[in-house]
């Protein structure tokens, strides 16, 4: 498998319940490397820019104001199979359908609020980590 790069972020309900340091552990310990990281809010553009494909769903308003309702923490995370990788350590959106050994179904509990975001692709993540670290 090759080497890749993703965005991943903890979202504020993560910040503001204090997971930071478990969630980043089981990262670690997936054998993932930390490459950037960031504790900072999330602009109005960049909630925008990340969450273009969702624009005009019912859903889209509550989530760009969850987004940007406190600190997250930005993060470009490396490995094999980064992408993948994380997106099985993180779980199905819904962290009510997630498993427990899941990130999203051992910290969170509805839709709304489902603690960590992961790059769906390799190609997503090189635009997310533009978005997020570029210039
Ligand atoms: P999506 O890209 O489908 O999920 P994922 O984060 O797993 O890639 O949706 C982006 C975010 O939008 C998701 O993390 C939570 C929120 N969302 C809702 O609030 N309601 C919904 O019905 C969906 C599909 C997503
Ligand atoms: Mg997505």
């Amino acid at each position: 498998m090759a080497i890749e790069k993703t965005y991943s972020m903890l979202k504020p309900d993560a910040v503001r319940n204090h997971h930071i340091g478990e969630i980043i552990a089981r990262i670690e310990r997936a054998g993932l490397t930390i490459e950037r990281m960031v504790l900072e809010p999330v602009t109005p553009e960049q909630a925008a820019a990340n969450y273009a494909e969702h624009e005009g769903k019912p859903f889209y308003d509550g989530l760009i104001a969850y987004i940007t309702s406190g600190p997250v923490v930005k993060m470009v995370v490396s490995g094999e199979g980064a992408v993948k990788k994380m997106r099985t350590l993180m779980g199905p959106t819904n962290p009510a359908e997630a498993a427990p050994g899941t990130i999203r179904g051992d910290f969170g509990l509805i839709m709304d609020e489902n603690v960590i975001h992961g790059s769906d692709s390799v190609a997503s993540a090189e635009r997310e980590i533009n978005i997020f670290f570029g210039e």
